[in-house]
């Protein structure tokens, strides 16, 4: 209490990590406050939520491809909108409250590598970026800033679908080990002198500075680990989306294990243990990780050759299954509420169709993750299988995150749980469940 008056007098901000308190950190894409009908979260749903939360991160901010400032992607909401999110502090003063810039969000279709040009951009022109964060982070009162830059992704295999064998001998074009990137060595430079100016000049008007790694986004590559660290806060690993309808059209898998199953010529990088041995190996104080967990699920759509058993990894998909019917915009995503609401509590009930229920598989073994699928129908219609994470398995990965003492855990994102309570009744049924195994 005493060192809790001291650091309020002092008017020190990162109080929870001076402290060593859990965090549960959760992701915020304003976008669904445009969202139609069920899908629209609003701010009082979203207070709902914040009791659970250590943090929230607004997502998301972009930058301006010609001067690099930072900017809102959708001035129109974000202009009243910034202020309605940091205004609930108010209410939650232990809130912390970060805006992020990337995401996969900022999308600019005549350029797509503005990342990599701002670490290759000038002091000048970086000092833009700084600037401007600075300004609109103080203007909108937020607590700090969130790096979540769009830097080249792994390329994903490619398998041969008809065959159902992977091309072997191809495996070096066509594996992760494909180079996206000619010049990653010298962006990892970059990236670490960029960052530690930004978080000089954030620290100095007492601004926090966090990191995302973004799905695929290879730290081997782009991050030198312990020269970065000291620069954050603390740092989400997003380690989810490993498979991807889109990324793999022709099969479906576990989009997010903890662990390794080294069967079936699947990759060793592609679970959560591996990417947090990656980190705390090169140096990252475990207590700084938090570990990234989606309340999505990824759907393919499944084809006559993909069989029935539904066991992963699954063959002769077709990509993406459509999206659901509130989150129609992307394809081969499924918020919780939508999964919840095509599985089947009844084991005799039809299993072909377009409306025919999905069937669950748990896994045993809380090691993998579940899926749910029907099969296709005789023409190959109305296949459907489905990767995610439960609110018991999201409680099984925030208990994994505790007995690894990473420092918490962060959710992605509050608007694809179920925050209106349609499944049990139970308002954030994922946030709550990693809750319950937070200390
Ligand atoms: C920095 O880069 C910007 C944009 O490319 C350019 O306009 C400017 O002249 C450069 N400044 C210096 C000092 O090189
Ligand atoms: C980065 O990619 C290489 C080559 O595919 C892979 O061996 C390595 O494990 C990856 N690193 C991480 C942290 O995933
Ligand atoms: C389960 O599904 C079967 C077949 O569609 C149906 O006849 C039965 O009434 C259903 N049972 C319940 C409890 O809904």
């Amino acid at each position: 209490m005493k060192l809790f008056l001291l650091l309020c007098v002092l008017g020190i901000h990162s109080l929870s990590l001076v402290q060593g308190e859990t965090k549960l950190v959760c992701y915020y894409d304003s976008s669904a406050f445009l969202r139609q009908g069920l899908a629209k979260l609003d701010v009082a749903n979203l207070e709902v939520a914040l009791q659970f939360c250590t943090h929230l991160v607004y997502g998301y901010a972009g930058i301006n491809r010609e001067t690099f400032e930072l900017q809102s992607l959708n001035v129109d909401i974000d202009m009243f909108h910034y202020g309605d999110i940091t205004k609930l502090r108010a209410r939650f003063p232990r809130l912390k409250i970060l805006l992020s810039v990337g995401g996969d969000h900022d999308l600019d279709a005549s350029e797509s590598n503005k990342y990599l040009n701002l670490l290759e951009a000038n002091a000048t022109t970086q000092q833009n970026f700084i600037d401007s964060s600075m300004i609109l982070l103080r203007s909108n009162k937020f607590d700090g800033l969130d790096l979540a830059f769009q830097l080249p992704k792994n390329k994903p295999r490619k398998v041969h679908g008809t065959l159902g064998t992977y091309w072997k001998s191809f495996k070096k074009l066509f594996t992760g080990n494909y180079i996206v990137d000619i010049n990653a060595e010298v962006h990892k430079e970059q990236y670490t002198e960029l960052v530690s100016k930004l978080s000089r000049a954030l620290k100095s008007v007492d601004l926090s500075l966090t990191m995302t790694v973004l799905p695929n986004v290879n730290s081997t590559w782009y991050f030198d680990v312990p020269k970065i660290v000291n620069h954050f806060d603390f740092i989400n690993l997003a380690a989810f989306d490993f498979l991807t309808p889109l990324r793999n059209p022709e099969e479906a898998d576990y989009s997010a294990p903890i662990f390794f199953l080294d069967e079936q010529n699947r990759l060793p990088h592609l679970n959560i243990e591996y990417q947090l041995n990656y980190w705390q190996q090169n140096h990252c104080p475990t207590n700084k990780l938090n570990l990234g967990i989606a309340s999505y699920g990824r759907a393919w759509k499944l084809s006559t050759d993909s069989g029935v058993s539904g066991a992963p990894v699954v063959p002769s998909t077709q990509g993406a299954a459509p999206g659901g019917l509130q989150i129609a915009s992307t394809e081969g995503l499924l918020s919780w509420p939508e999964i919840c609401s095509k599985i089947s509590q009844n084991a005799t009930a039809a299993y072909r169709g377009h409306n025919a229920p999905i069937r669950k598989t748990t896994d045993l073994t809380s090691k993998y993750g579940n899926y749910a699928f029907r099969p296709a129908d005789e023409d190959g219609e109305h296949g459907l299988w489905v990767s995610y994470d439960d609110p018991d398995f999201a409680g099984i990965k925030a208990d994994y995150a505790k007995r690894r003492g990473l420092g918490g855990v962060a959710l992605f994102d509050l608007s694809y749980d179920d925050f209106r309570g349609l499944c049990t009744g139970n308002k954030f049924p994922i946030l709550r469940s990693i809750k319950s195994f937070l200390p």
